[in-house]
């Protein structure tokens, strides 16, 4: 703690008025000296000390909800390398699993469920117990700040209502997503009632997550490409929308980005319509496009290919230069461009955070 500037627990200074988060300037739309960088799944089994750590929790649900744990890994990163951000260690799937679906992880295979399959099977949902079974997360919360240093944002998540459906009807991951798109075409008013219940549950969690202390939110579409542009702005742009209108009127200072994975030419709709205060892209889009089309309008995340972590190297470096000198003119956050793979190597993420810590305005 600074002994003549005390900071708040927001980490703002003040006697000088200044945030002393990068995450937190970059994402309310000031172009920082050089950009914050956090890495979405940056607590993961390519670190060791993760697998270690692993292995302590008899299934990946328990791993989460056992605050010790989570606390743990959530720091392990930090600790490696320094990233301007933490973010809570769970998954999206405890969102099904605390409103009563059926829910386990399968290895290598990753997560199942017991599948919903028509709005006849919504009563075996309820949102009645919802923050009584999510308290392990809260508290996971709780601990993460309490360890944090001054300068690092503690970003909160969870997953976007169709990514989330998509999983819940299709009883896990799916190439084609025909179950939940069948459903979703063929009787639009059911699925929008599975789409409400996960807006109600998706605002009450994020609320609950900024009331035990995060200070960032996260909203992972992951699966928003797979939908038509008709699609994407019903199951996606609209309920994430009323999401964040939702916490945005109850705190209007929490900022929050979405992820809508694969939205391609959407993604400049859902800037100007979302209501986030910053969009995540993919790697599929040029970091030129991203500048010209959505950061005069929103703070952008991204967009590095997580492959690059794994090849290492001259064009490592290249490809995060690029977008560097693409974007970090504007409010921009450097990551990925999708989630890193357990093949990554800690060096290569090491080399990629000296870069882009060392990065100055030329
Ligand atoms: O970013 C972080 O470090 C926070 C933790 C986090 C996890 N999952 C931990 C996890 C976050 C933000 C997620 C989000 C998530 N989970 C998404 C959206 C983001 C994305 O990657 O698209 C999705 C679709 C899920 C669902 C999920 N959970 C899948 C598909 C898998 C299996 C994939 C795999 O890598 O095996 C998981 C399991 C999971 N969630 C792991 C981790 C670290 C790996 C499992 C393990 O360690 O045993």
């Amino acid at each position: 703690m600074n002994q003549s500037s005390p900071n708040t627990d927001s980490g703002l200074d003040m006697v000088t008025g200044t945030e002393s988060k990068l995450l937190l300037r970059a994402l309310r739309g000031e172009a920082c000296a050089r950009p914050p960088i956090w890495l979405m799944r940056q607590a993961g089994r390519y670190l060791p000390e993760y697998r270690a750590t692993r292995k302590k929790a008899p299934s990946f649900l328990d791993f989460c909800y056992t605050p010790e744990l989570a606390v743990e890994v959530t720091l392990q990163p930090i600790r490696r390398f320094g990233f301007d951000a933490a973010i809570l260690f769970s998954d999206i799937m405890v969102v099904p699993h605390a409103l009563g679906q059926k829910v386990w992880f399968e290895e290598g295979r990753g997560p199942r469920l017991d599948p919903v399959a028509g709005p006849g099977e919504l009563v075996r949902l309820s949102m009645c117990s919802l923050d009584e079974n999510l308290a392990p997360v809260y508290e996971t919360v709780r601990g993460i700040r309490s360890e944090l240093g001054p300068e690092t944002a503690l970003i909160g998540f969870a997953g976007a209502p169709w990514t989330v459906a998509s999983y819940m009807v299709e009883g896990g991951g799916t190439r084609e997503f025909a179950k939940v798109k069948t459903w979703a075409y063929g009787d639009p008013e059911g699925f929008q009632k599975l789409i409400e219940l996960l807006v109600d549950a998706t605002t009450q969690y994020l609320e609950s997550q900024i009331a035990a202390g995060v200070e960032v939110l996260q909203l992972f579409d992951s699966w928003a490409g797979a939908l038509t542009a008709n699609g994407m702005r019903q199951w996606c742009l609209d309920p994430n929308a009323e999401i964040i209108r939702r916490i945005k009127a109850n705190h209007p200072h929490i900022p929050i980005i979405l992820f809508p994975r694969g939205a391609g030419l959407m993604y400049r709709d859902i800037a100007a319509e979302s209501g986030a205060d910053a969009v995540a892209v993919d790697s599929t889009v040029p970091p030129a496009w991203v500048r010209d089309e959505l950061q005069s309008q929103v703070a952008v995340q991204g967009n590095l290919d997580p492959i690059l972590l794994v090849a290492g190297g001259e064009v490592l470096r290249r490809s995060a230069t690029e977008i560097l000198e693409t974007l970090a003119g504007g409010p921009f956050v450097f990551n990925l461009g999708s989630g890193i793979v357990p093949e990554a190597d800690p060096e290569h993420v090491g080399e990629l955070v000296e870069l882009v810590q060392g990065w100055s305005a030329r």
